[in-house]
């Protein structure tokens, strides 16, 4: 029987309902607040045209509070699956127009869906998240569908790339979806996250502060690390998405794709050969040189406002993907403490997770000494660097460009833990410590002090008796790094590793 008119006005009547979502009052609200909707960041996340949706039509159920009379088909989240990049990738947009996109028990059951879809057919997930939490005249029913959530989360991470923008509020336990994905992006002036609000915390201990202050993106940014990405606008935030995800496989059983470059895989740079100062404590940024080394001088750089002190972030490399994590001179002279510990380790667990091999860029006066640092527990937390690479199982590089001191030098991806090909600048100087701290102790009190700090210096100032040891591979002339990081990697895409059999390590949280 062919379909009637009647039928496909029907259901286009529906449709367009649906996609009106709270109406066009609150949609121009959204827009007066620099925001887009969620339809209009699900077409601009996707290939064009790619975007299928699921579930347009499903209404809540609840009837208390006169709920009854508001349904609005879709339920406040628009969600289903399409391409980025050509790639099969799953999204859910919260919908502020509809009950300000707060989460029901449908709507956690429409995002659930899509969760488990993207599992089972190994694809990321991207959640642009936009809500004032729990849908208050639901009660405990939509905290229930929170955890369904939290749960698929836990279950995805390691398997497919999980990736929340936060482009509204996002706030209470709901903040615990994100905190659980891999990267978190927010968009500044628009965004903000907290556990409880300024208003709580006014209640239970005084405090005033504004919501931008407590959870906006530079907050999360700068000072918290909870977020990798603060985004200018809504289009910025699903651009560098879209840029994000083409560094990853999609899942943890592929590698990542491969990209056509047209830069040339021998590329010297003589500049490099002066790259590094003469004097052991002048800075240089160490993004000159990743830039320097990646294909088309392009590296997008993770957590840029976070411990400056550690650089992380993907290049490729002959159209690889490669993870960078580097210490970076030009910020508290490349030292490692808590937070460049944290940051870092949680990069490598990424990386390791979804095959993407590793560059360590090695210039480490040590860890940061101090009360703050010892309290604060730097132990737990520096062991959490350790622990990641050498866990890590995807191939591993090092360049050591100047400092390899102390412990740094074996957490840094050191032979000793796994690393497979351990490159040093001339310029490299590996120790226990520099020489004004090893002669304080060697010769407290000694008048030759001068002599001594000298001969501390030629002894060890330099990359020589690791590599007598075997412990660097190569002392590679640095105008050279692009072609012999090439060389290493393509060495390595066959490596195969394995750590022994158990549930899971004990990672020290
Ligand atoms: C139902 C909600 C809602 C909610 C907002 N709305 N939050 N409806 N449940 N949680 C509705 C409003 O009634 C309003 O409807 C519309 O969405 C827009 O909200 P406004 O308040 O007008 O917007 P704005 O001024 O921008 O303020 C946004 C807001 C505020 C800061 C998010 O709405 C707010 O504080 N909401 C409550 C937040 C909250 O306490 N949530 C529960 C947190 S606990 P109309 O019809 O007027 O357009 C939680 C637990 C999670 O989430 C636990 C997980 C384990």
């Amino acid at each position: 029987m062919a379909i009637l008119d009647q039928q496909l006005e029907e259901l286009e009547r529906r449709k367009r309902e649906s996609e009106l979502g709270g109406g066009q009052q609150r949609i121009d609200r959204q827009h007066n607040e620099g925001k887009l909707t969620a339809r209009e960041r699900v077409s601009l996340l996707f290939d064009p045209g790619s975007f299928q949706e699921l579930d347009q039509l499903v209404v809540h159920r609840s009837t208390d509070f006169g709920m009854e009379k508001q349904r609005v088909a879709g339920d406040g989240v628009v969600t289903g699956y399409g391409t980025i990049n050509g790639r099969l990738v799953y999204a859910f947009a919260q919908d502020f127009t509809v009950f300000g996109g707060s989460l029901s028990e449908t709507q956690a059951a429409k995002i659930v869906k899509i969760m488990d879809m993207a599992v089972k057919n190994g694809a990321p997930v991207v959640g642009l998240n936009d809500s004032g939490g729990a849908r208050i005249q639901e009660g405990v029913v939509s905290l229930g569908g929170y955890a369904d959530i939290f749960l698929r989360n836990t279950l995805a991470s390691g398997v497919v790339p999980q990736i929340s923008a936060i482009m509204g509020p996002c706030a209470g336990g709901a903040v615990y979806s994100p905190a659980i994905t891999d990267f978190i992006l927010m968009v500044k002036k628009t965004s903000y996250m907290f556990v409880t609000g300024p208003d709580v915390i006014k209640t239970v201990t005084h405090e005033e502060v504004t919501k931008e202050k407590l959870g906006g993106a530079e907050t999360h940014n700068q000072i918290s690390g909870v977020a990798h990405f603060a985004a200018d606008s809504d289009e910025d935030c699903l651009a560098t998405i879209r840029e994000l995800l083409a560094y990853m496989p999609s899942n943890n059983m592929e590698d990542p794709p491969r990209v056509q470059t047209r830069d040339d895989i021998n590329r010297e740079d003589r500049n490099l050969d002066t790259f590094i100062p003469e004097n052991p404590n002048q800075p240089y940024d160490i993004r000159e040189l990743i830039q320097t080394v990646a294909d088309e001088g392009h590296f997008l750089e993770v957590h840029q406002q976070y411990a400056r002190n550690l650089v992380v972030g993907f290049i490729r490399l002959n159209g690889y993907s490669v993870g960078v994590v580097a210490n970076q001179p030009a910020f508290l002279a490349g030292v490692l403490d808590i937070n460049a510990s944290r940051k870092g380790a949680r990069f490598v667990r990424f990386c390791d997770a979804f095959n993407i091999p590793l560059l360590v860029l090695e210039d480490v006066p040590g860890f940061l000494p101090g009360t703050d640092q010892e309290l604060g527990g730097i132990i737990i937390h520096g062991a959490k660097l350790l622990y990641a690479l050498a866990e890590a199982t995807v191939p591993k590089i090092t360049v050591i460009t100047r400092k390899a001191y102390g412990g740094a030098y074996c957490v840094m991806n050191s032979k000793h833990i796994r690393a497979d090909m351990n490159f040093a600048y001339p310029t490299a100087e590996i120790a226990v410590m520099g020489a004004e701290g090893a002669v304080n102790i060697l010769y407290r009190g000694a008048e030759d002090r001068a002599a001594k700090v000298a001969e501390y210096k030629e002894k060890f100032a330099n990359p020589y008796i690791a590599a007598e040891r075997g412990y660097v591979d190569e002392i590679i002339e640095p105008r050279f790094t692009r072609r012999k990081l090439i060389t290493a990697f393509a060495m390595l895409r066959n490596k195969r590793d394995r750590n022994p059999p158990k549930k899971h390590g004990n990672i020290p949280l």
